[in-house]
């Protein structure tokens, strides 16, 4: 069951790779979405979307070749609440604390992502694998309670439901691991 949010990345551009040189990178970035100041967000979001948050190099290099100033970019990237300065997890749970889902039951569903996972919200697991957020609305209330992973829902949310969700990218957390230590 998948739902439209607004916290999309705005930007969709080539694949990352860990292997391009900082200053390629940045140079591919600002080509690519632009270097005047109003790009300052298109140029976080593609940072970001290339890493999972904002490495602090990445954007004074980013800085550099688009003479944008790094106050300015760091002035907006902590505006904004879709940025991150700390690594994120392959899965990114968001979990939604707003009304409807808080009186269908929000809470359990978080206490049990804390529990099964050991973090609390806004924090990411040791192995890597699961970051885990609280938000406002997913814009899905009347499939309440419910939860993101990525950019799938999960509604009408149980106990069971939700140890099996987590189960299963468990699973695809392993295999993932699994194919990129073999490749
Ligand atoms: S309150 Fe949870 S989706 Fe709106």
């Amino acid at each position: 069951m998948v739902c439209s949010t607004t916290g999309k990345h705005a930007v969709s551009l080539g694949e990352p790779s860990e292997t391009i040189p900082l200053v390629i990178e940045a140079r591919e970035i600002v080509k690519v979405v632009g270097s005047a100041p109003e790009y300052a967000i298109p140029l976080l979001q593609e940072i970001q979307r290339r890493h999972r948050f904002l490495p602090q190099d990445l954007v004074e290099a980013v800085s550099q070749e688009s003479q944008i100033p790094l106050s300015t970019l760091y002035g907006v990237a902590t505006f904004y609440s879709q940025f991150r300065f700390k690594p994120q997890g392959t899965y990114l749970i968001r979990v939604c604390q707003g009304t409807a889902c808080h009186v269908a039951g929000a809470e359990l569903v978080a206490a049990v992502i804390r529990q099964e996972l050991g973090i609390q919200a806004g924090e990411t697991t040791v192995d890597q694998r699961f970051s885990l957020e609280s938000v406002a609305c997913l814009g899905c209330c009347s499939l309440a309670p419910v939860l993101m992973i990525g950019e799938t829902i999960y509604a009408k949310l149980s106990v069971a439901k939700i140890k099996a969700v987590l189960k299963e990218y468990q699973g695809a957390a392993a295999a993932k691991e699994t194919a990129h230590a073999g490749s």
